[in-house]
C-alpha cells in the first residue's frame, strides 16, 4: 500500500485511498488517552426533543414501548430493534451484549440465540435478566427487567426456516461463545456443512433457538433540557402495572 495515499484529515483520524477507493479509516492515531479523556470530558448535549407530560401518561407499559419503538422505526433510528442484554452469572458476574429482539406483546419480549452460548449458560443458572433499548435520535432510552425462559420449540422451529439458508447453516455450524482456531476455520465449516445439506433438508439444531423475557418492570425515560430528563417507571406488583415518575 501507498503511505502517499493516506491523509490525516484532522486530529487521530487517518483515511487511507487506494486507487480512489476508501480502503481504511484509522482513528486516534495521534490522540494521547489524556487528550482523549479532555474530548470525552468536553463532550456535552443538550437534549429537548420531546417531553412526556403529566397528562399523557399511558397505563399499559406495552402499549407505550410498542409507540416508542413504531417511533425509532418510523424516523428509522439505526437497528432500532437493538437491545442490550444484561444476564448474570451464578457467581453474581453481570455480563450484557446486543441482541435483536424479534417478537414482543403482554407475554414477553422474544429474541433467538444459541443456548450453550454464554448467555445460555447464565441464563440457565439464573434466568434474572434486563433489556435496554438506546434510541439517540429520539434521544430516548427504555429498560426492561424480568425472567427468561426458552421459547416453545414451534416457535423456534418457525423462525428458524423463516431465515435465510446461509444463516440457518452458520446457527448450525458455529459453537457460539466457544474458542475456535481462525475465522478460516468456521467459513471451512460452513461450506462443508453446506456441500452436505445442499437439498437444504436441515432441521434447527437443539442449541439454538429463542428466549422470552417476561418483564416486571420498565422504565421510559426521555431527554429533557438542563438534565431535567423524565423518568416514568412501571412495576408489576400484585399482577397489577403500577406507575411513578423518578427524579433524574
Ligand atoms: C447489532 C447486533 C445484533 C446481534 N444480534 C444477535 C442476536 O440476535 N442473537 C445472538 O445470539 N447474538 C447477536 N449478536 C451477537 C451478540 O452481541 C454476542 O456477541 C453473541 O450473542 C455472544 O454472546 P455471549 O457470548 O455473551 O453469549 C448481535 C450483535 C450485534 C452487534
Amino acid at each position: 500500500m501507498n503511505n502517499s495515499d493516506a491523509k490525516v484529515i484532522k486530529t487521530g483520524v487517518k483515511i487511507v485511498i487506494q486507487s480512489g477507493v476508501l480502503k481504511h479509516i484509522q482513528t486516534s492515531i495521534v490522540l494521547s488517552v489524556n487528550t482523549l479523556v479532555m474530548e470525552l470530558h468536553d463532550l456535552r448535549k443538550n437534549y429537548g426533543k420531546d417531553a412526556i407530560p403529566e397528562e399523557y401518561l399511558p397505563a399499559d407499559p406495552f402499549d407505550w414501548f410498542g409507540d416508542w419503538l413504531r417511533h425509532a422505526l418510523l424516523v428509522t433510528v439505526h437497528e432500532a430493534n437493538a437491545m442490550v442484554l444484561s444476564t448474570v452469572s451464578g457467581n453474581g458476574q453481570p455480563s450484557s451484549r446486543i441482541v435483536l429482539l424479534k417478537q414482543f406483546d403482554e407475554n414477553g419480549f422474544l429474541f433467538f440465540t444459541n443456548y450453550e452460548s454464554r448467555k445460555g449458560i447464565q441464563l440457565s443458572s439464573n434466568p434474572a435478566a434486563a433489556l435496554l433499548f438506546f434510541w439517540p435520535e429520539l434521544e430516548r432510552q427504555v429498560r426492561i427487567e424480568g425472567i427468561i425462559i426458552k421459547a416453545d420449540a414451534a416457535v423456534s422451529d418457525e423462525y428458524f426456516l423463516s431465515r435465510p439458508m446461509e444463516s440457518q447453516v452458520s446457527a448450525v455450524v458455529s459453537p457460539q461463545s466457544q474458542v475456535i482456531p481462525t475465522h478460516k476455520y468456521l467459513v471451512q465449516m460452513h461450506r462443508e456443512f453446506s456441500s452436505s445439506h445442499s437439498e437444504g433438508k436441515f432441521s434447527r439444531p437443539e442449541n439454538w433457538g429463542g428466549y422470552l423475557l417476561s418483564p416486571h418492570l420498565f422504565e421510559f425515560w426521555q431527554g429533557r433540557s438542563n438534565r431535567l430528563h423524565d423518568r416514568i417507571l412501571f412495576e408489576l406488583i400484585n399482577q397489577e402495572w403500577k406507575r411513578c415518575r423518578l427524579a433524574p
